[in-house]
């Protein structure tokens, strides 16, 4: 099938995101020519080549160079054809918001770590998840794919597994990952990896439970099927796979997989609980700036729990699971 990035499609800019974007296009430096390749491959796919060129026409030469690294070879002449020709300011403007909207959460599991952690440290999962997968982590070697920070993968330590890996793109979410894990003497038991779905630096069955919390999406059906195949491969037979807080949107597709999805009774409104008014203030004015009820229900209840549904989120209280078999 053909990469869409490099087909020559009419261009819009999608412009109903609920975020602030801080992000100027000299952030796009943070990342490396293949994570950059993954992610034009992966969450601009809708770009063209010419698309691109116009983006960064009169950008630093630094950026240029980044970006014709990632392309592949075959669109790099295309690409420096294009940047030498003229460019009008609204559509290099409309090019470069494209990128930066499409890339703002790599953007910020890279440049802003610390940012992510405080969005994140107060969307506890649902309890019973844990409590319920106890007898499947107790004493087993885990992988916790897509680990970002760690909310999954301390909390598998918590259930009693014997030593996690935790595989991650982000280097500074998976260094945020090692401070946490430090700070509560969990250090010894996780090994933190970089490395991506489709290809997991882990040899064949070498854990006995592969998860992953808020990461796996099957948006192309193609990139999810090589992920999934890659967990199957290094869990062992009979092992599970068990995917904690699936998007609604992609159970249908996970059941075709062979997935069981379970959901877990809540006892009231699950909330957000951020660490203070001010950072409960502060996520909402990046993450959700443009979500008039999360705004609304700070002013009129000046408290640092904010409910899912006021966020428009499903809660995290259900999981998907299989059985692997070889
Ligand atoms: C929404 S965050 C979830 C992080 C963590 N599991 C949690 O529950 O907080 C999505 C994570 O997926 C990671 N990610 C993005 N692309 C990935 C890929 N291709 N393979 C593995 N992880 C990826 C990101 O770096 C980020 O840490």
């Amino acid at each position: 099938m053909m990469n869409p990035l490099y087909s020559e499609k009419s261009f819009h800019v999608v412009s109903d995101h609920v975020f602030s974007n801080p992000f100027q296009l000299e952030d796009l430096l943070v990342f490396d020519p293949q994570t950059l390749s993954d992610l034009l491959a992966d969450d601009l796919r809708d770009l063209s080549v010419n698309d691109l060129a116009i983006a960064f026409h009169d950008a630093p030469e630094a950026l240029v160079r980044l970006v014709r690294q990632a392309l592949p070879e075959e669109h790099r002449a295309r690409f420096a054809e294009r940047q030498r020709l003229r460019a009008l300011a609204p559509e290099v403007a409309a090019r470069r918001r494209r990128i930066l909207d499409g890339l703002f959460w790599e953007l910020t599991y890279w440049k802003t770590p610390e940012w992510y952690e405080e969005l994140t440290e107060g969307e506890r999962l649902h309890p019973g998840i844990f409590r319920r997968l106890r007898a499947d982590l107790h004493d087993r070697v885990v992988l916790d794919a897509g680990a970002g920070s760690g909310r999954a993968t301390l909390d598998t330590l918590r259930a009693g597994a014997r030593h996690i890996y935790a595989i991650d793109p982000s280097p500074g979410l998976l260094r945020i990952l090692e401070q946490k894990a430090e700070a509560q003497h969990l250090k010894g038991r996780v090994t933190p990896l970089r490395g991506r779905f489709d290809a997991l630096p882990l040899p064949n069955d070498s854990v006995d439970v592969t998860l992953s919390c808020s990461a796996f999406t099957a948006d192309d059906g193609d990139e999810a099927r090589r992920g999934l195949n890659e967990m199957r491969r290094v869990t062992r037979s009979g092992g599970k796979i068990v995917l904690i807080w699936p998007r609604p949107t992609d159970l249908a597709w996970l059941k075709r997989q062979g997935f069981t999805h379970e959901a877990l009774p809540m006892q009231g409104e699950m909330q957000v609980h951020f660490r203070s008014l001010g950072s409960a203030r502060r996520v909402v004015q990046r993450f959700y700036a443009h979500n008039e009820a999360a705004q609304q229900y700070l002013r009129q209840h000046p408290e640092p729990a904010i409910p899912f549904s006021v966020l428009g989120m499903q809660p995290p209280c259900d999981y998907v699971w299989t059985v692997v078999q070889k």
